[in-house]
Parts: C-alpha cells; sequence; structure tokens
C-alpha cells in the first residue's frame, strides 16, 4: 500500500507534491520519490525512508517541471531502499504505482528478452518497460490499453511520458484512485485527503477505468479504451486541522481523546431525550434480518469479534465474524437475509473492500462501520455507520477501535430491541450506563501511574501472553496485537480457558502474562487459569475492576483496577492500561510510536 499523487500546472510542482506526499504518509514511509517533466526529459528524485528525507535532498529546491508524479512506498517487492523507490523510469516513461503485479516475474523475463535492462527489484517497473515496448509502434493510448490487459493483479498508477508533455495519465484496478479539480491545474491522488489542500472537487476512477489529465480538462475511458463521463462530487471544503498539540506522540493524544471519541458517537446516535437510539434511513425491516456478519482486519477484526459477544448477548441474530482476507476466498453461503458489516477505521483496506465487493456482487445487505466517510468502503456499502472519532495518525489504532466497538454496541442494543429479544427496561438501564461510559474511560485514563514501571519487565522479557475469557478475550487480542505492534516485543493473545491445551507449555519462571479478570460472569473461571500461570512461574500482571470485595488470589506480580460498570461495558476500561502499556514500552525502547517499522496506516494491498 502506496500513496501516489500527480499534478499538472502552469506552476513548478514539486513543493505541491512533496506537501501531498507527507499527507499521504499514512499509506507507507519506506521511501519517497519524484519525478517531473522539463526541457524536454524525466528527471527523477528519490529517497529512503520519510518524505522528510526527500524534502532534505537539496536538488529538491530547484526541481524544475510544471508536470510531476509523486510516490510514497511500502515495499512489496525489493527492499526498502532508495533503488526500489518509485518513481520507476525509462528514458521515454515514468510511472508510480499502488498495488501488486502478480504476474510481474514471467513479464520481466518477456521484457529481458526483447532488451529491456531492468534497475529494481520492483515489480512496477515491468508497467514501465512494457509501456514503453508498446510505444514502439503504437499510440499512447493502445501502448496503456494493452498494458493494462497484461498485468495481473492490482494498481493504481500515475504515468507520464517524455514526449507528452502537456498530461498525466491515473488508472485504476483493485487500488483507489482519485482525480481532483483546481484552477488552471488538475490533479491525481490515491485519496481525496491527499487532494484537499488543493481541491474539494474530486472523481473517483471505478475498477478497470483509466483517465488523461490536461491542465484544464479531464478526460475518462473504460478498459476497453472509450471515453466515459464521470460525474464530479463536491467534498466539504474544510480541511481537518490536525495536530499533535503538546503531546509527544499522536498515539498518546488520540489514548487520551478517547472519552470525547465516545461523547460523539453516543451523542449522534443516542436520543437522550426520548432514551431511544436512533439509527436514521436503516434501509431494511428487522424482519428481512436474522443473521449478522462481521467482517474486518487487524484490531477491526478485534472489534467484530468483540461485537459477536455482543450480538449474540442482546439479540437472537446468528453472528458470524471473519477476517477479510480469508473471507474473499472462501466458498460463502450468502444468506439473503444477513446483514453483512464491513469494520474499517480507513475505509480503504483492501482486503476488508474486496470483501464487500464479493457481497455486493451477490446482492447482499452490506453496511459499513467506518471512520472516514469518503472511503471506499463507506462509498460502496448500502448503509454506513461511522464512528465519529475525528482523524487517527497514530498507525496503531486507538480511538478507532472504542469507536467502532461503541458502535457496533449500540446497534446490537438497538436490533436486539426491534427484534423483542431484549426488554424495554433492561434496555433502559443499559443506555443509562452507556451514557455514563464517556467519564468511567476518563478516570480510568488518569491512572496510569503504575503502568511505566510495568512496562520495563515486558521489555526485558522473551514474550507475553494477553489472557482473558468471554468479553474479555477479544480485549486480550488488542491488546497483545498493540505490544507486539509498537514495541517489537512477541505477545500473544489467548482465551484463558485454552491454555492448558498447549499453550501453557510457554510458561516459564518470569514471563510477564497479562490476565483480563473483570468481576463479571467469568470472573472465578479466569482466576482459576491465573493460579495455574502463577504455579508455572509467570509474573502476572491482573487487570480487574474495583470491587469491595478483595481478589480471590494471591501471589500476583501486580493489579491494576480499572473503574467499574455493567458486564458489558468493561471492555471499553480494560482496553485502556493495555494501550498504554504499548505505548511506553515503545518509548523505553526509543521506537517510532506513531509509524511502526515495517508498517502503514493504510493496508491497501492485499
Ligand atoms: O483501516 P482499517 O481499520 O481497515 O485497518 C485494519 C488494520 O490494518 C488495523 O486495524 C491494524 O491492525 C492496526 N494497525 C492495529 O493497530
Amino acid at each position: 500500500m502506496c500513496g501516489i499523487i500527480g499534478i499538472n500546472s502552469n506552476r513548478p510542482v514539486s513543493a505541491s507534491i512533496i506537501n501531498s506526499l507527507k499527507k499521504l504518509e499514512y499509506r507507507g514511509y519506506d521511501s519517497a520519490g519524484i519525478a517531473t517533466l522539463s526541457k524536454g526529459l524525466i528527471n527523477e528524485i528519490k529517497s529512503e525512508g520519510r518524505v522528510d528525507n526527500l524534502e532534505k535532498n537539496s536538488l529538491i529546491k530547484n526541481m524544475e517541471g510544471t508536470i510531476g508524479i509523486g510516490h510514497v512506498r511500502w515495499a512489496t517487492h525489493g527492499a526498502a531502499n532508495s533503488l526500489n523507490a518509485h518513481p520507476h523510469s525509462s528514458q521515454n516513461v515514468s510511472v508510480v504505482h499502488n498495488g501488486i503485479i502478480e504476474n510481474s516475474t514471467i513479464l520481466k523475463k518477456f521484457l529481458i528478452n526483447k532488451g529491456h535492462k531492468f534497475k529494481s527489484q520492483t515489480d512496477t517497473e515491468v508497467i514501465v518497460h512494457l509501456i514503453t515496448e508498446h510505444l514502439k509502434s503504437e499510440d499512447m493510448i493502445s501502448s496503456i490499453t494493452k498494458t493494462l490487459k497484461q498485468l495481473h493483479g492490482s494498481f493504481a498508477l500515475g504515468i507520464i511520458f517524455k514526449d507528452k508533455p502537456d498530461l498525466i495519465v491515473g488508472a485504476r484496478r483493485g487500488s483507489p484512485l482519485a482525480v481532483g479539480y483546481g484552477p488552471n491545474e488538475n490533479y491525481l491522488g490515491s485519496d481525496s485527503y491527499a487532494l484537499k489542500s488543493m481541491t474539494n472537487k474530486v472523481t473517483y476512477l471505478n475498477d478497470g477505468e483509466f483517465c488523461i489529465i490536461k491542465k484544464d480538462y479531464v478526460e475518462f475511458f473504460n478498459e476497453g479504451g472509450t471515453k466515459i463521463n464521470k460525474k464530479v462530487l463536491e467534498l466539504s471544503s474544510e480541511e481537518e486541522k490536525y495536530d499533535k498539540g503538546d503531546y509527544k506522540h499522536f498515539m498518546a493524544k488520540e489514548i487520551e481523546e478517547q472519552p470525547t471519541t465516545l461523547k460523539n458517537g453516543i451523542k449522534e446516535y443516542v436520543d437522550t431525550s426520548n432514551n431511544d437510539i436512533n439509527i436514521y434511513n436503516f434501509p431494511w425491516k428487522i424482519n428481512e434480518i436474522s443473521s449478522i456478519t462481521l467482517i474486518g482486519c487487524g484490531t477491526a477484526y478485534h472489534s467484530c469479534l468483540m461485537a459477536k459477544y455482543w450480538f449474540e448477548e442482546l439479540t437472537s441474530l446468528d453472528v458470524n465474524i471473519d477476517i477479510a482476507s480469508e473471507f474473499r476466498y472462501r466458498k460463502n453461503r450468502f444468506k439473503k437475509e444477513c446483514l453483512y458489516v464491513f469494520v474499517s477505521q480507513s475505509g480503504e483496506t483492501a482486503d476488508t473492500f474486496a470483501a464487500l465487493d464479493l457481497c455486493k456482487k451477490n446482492n447482499m445487505k452490506t453496511c459499513a462501520v467506518v471512520n472516514v466517510i469518503e472511503s471506499s468502503i463507506a462509498r460502496d456499502s448500502d448503509f454506513v455507520l461511522p464512528i465519529h472519532c475525528g482523524t487517527e495518525i497514530g498507525v496503531a489504532s486507538t480511538k478507532a477501535f472504542l469507536g467502532q466497538i461503541l458502535i457496533l454496541y449500540i446497534l446490537a442494543l438497538k436490533l436486539g430491541l426491534l427484534k423483542n429479544d431484549i426488554e424495554r427496561n433492561l434496555f433502559l438501564e443499559k443506555l443509562k450506563d452507556l451514557k455514563e461510559l464517556p467519564k468511567l474511560v476518563e478516570q480510568t485514563l488518569m491512572t496510569d501511574n503504575k503502568i511505566q514501571s510495568i512496562s520495563t519487565t515486558f521489555n526485558e522479557a522473551k514474550g507475553s501472553m494477553f489472557l482473558g475469557r468471554g468479553f474479555s478475550f477479544p480485549i486480550a487480542l488488542e491488546g497483545a496485537l498493540k505490544l507486539k505492534e509498537l514495541s517489537y516485543i512477541h505477545a500473544e493473545g489467548y482465551p484463558a480457558g485454552e491454555m492448558k491445551h498447549g499453550p501453557l507449555a510457554l510458561i516459564e519462571e518470569g514471563m510477564p502474562v497479562v490476565v483480563l479478570a473483570p468481576r463479571d460472569n467469568y470472573y472465578k473461571k479466569t482466576i482459576s487459569n491465573m493460579q495455574e500461570v502463577i504455579a508455572r512461574g509467570a509474573k502476572v500482571l491482573l487487570i480487574t475492576n474495583k470491587s469491595k470485595d478483595e481478589i480471590i488470589s494471591e501471589n500476583i506480580w501486580e493489579t491494576i483496577e480499572v473503574e467499574s460498570t455493567n458486564d458489558d461495558l468493561l471492555p471499553f476500561l480494560l482496553t485502556i492500561p493495555l494501550q498504554k502499556l504499548a505505548y511506553y514500552s515503545a518509548l523505553k525502547k526509543g521506537f517510532d510510536i506513531d509509524k511502526p517499522r515495517n508498517l502503514a496506516k493504510s493496508v491497501t494491498v492485499e
């Protein structure tokens, strides 16, 4: 998943390309590069690592050209170095690419036999040479259509040509791509976010389409090369200003913003004066839905797993959950009366989008739970439930997780009520508790004193485990994911009751184990499982909720107590110390907290 940008203008474009690349860094930060056309030549400047490195290159300031393309990379083929950085160019053509060309090895052999010389280890370079090869005998449009036909896999492309100094070509299959319109200049970008400082007028390309961007107009074509008309959409012109403020990292700020995330979500969906939940314009009748399938990746998948427990508790719906990358290739039994829910912060995750696409092709009911409402997943779903948590910059998802599980909980409550699966009085009680939740999260956030010192033990360990049962199990998985993602410490999330079926063998003297044991229905069972790991030498960090009852166990290394609420809502509170544990652990190790190694915020390749 990489980010691409293109600008065709009357003014020099390199500075604006760099600015847009900074906005696209959430898609990848392995390398950055730019190519412009000037004086009849393609000029390229590339560097390893962040856009800042590229900007520091002394040649950038004087880079000429009123037409150019830029790229930030998340490496798929070939190491993360400047040689493999995009753009990739021949003498005639320069290309930036987001996606994966699956048949690149075969195409490369074919092109080498034709005399083409390759400089990088990337799959992208075959695109450059294929176009160059076709241009020997074809015009530009048929070189493009022929090249696109030969490519297997996914791509969003930006292409400039030495001999066509007045245009940029954009093409899309699988990976998102938008065109933007400005005064005497036009743009190409991976998303509208990258274009927002320049325009709020955009057109999104559909799969198979390509476009030619001139300074004063844009032409669109279908796969066969026939011209088509496309709508120009006007997005809100407000550019969201989001900075770190006094925080050291976005993640720290985003953790602290969680009470606001919850307040926003509750304000949006809970009608406090009538004690009800409003989900306006829900497009289906309640008796048309008898099951629900929730799909996501990473943290969003953990939200789906969390929701499974709530939907089973509060509704009579059959509940299935799936990891998007698995769902998309399985032989699914599509059911007309099933509601398919796609959970994604970015709304651009390639696997989740492909799973949605599959459901749409099978005429299923689709609903998106997303943060970015202009995203591909939001645009393509029948119905959208925004999570309203504001921009999330940290690669590790924090406030978006609480935002997702809040909306899914609200949906479960409402469907339970509509289906008469829960009584009105119980519904009202749960609604009352829900309204208190932001305050409880705020109070839980204030108790961080011990976590900083506790994190040292995790940093010194070979590995760690996170255990929970019932409602706490998805949170154990999420806690483990946060720790490994940020601190590069091996961390495994496990249902506490499963330990004796194998993983108990991992426990050795001094191994840190987080046990989530709030005083819910599972409490006594989890405490017994905790004893089993303590007996084998584990250093247990117990996370529970405040209670007048003493903790029924001995030899616990450390205990953290979160605030108390009803069983349904405890997962929100248990999440907080786990996010902080991961944060402090990475902070002590001096790692890049907002941009952990090998990752990207938006995963737009499968
Ligand atoms: O944008 P999405 O919610 O679809 O992203 C899904 C995952 O890539 C994401 O949650 C990832 O697991 C996070 N980095 C975890 O903190």
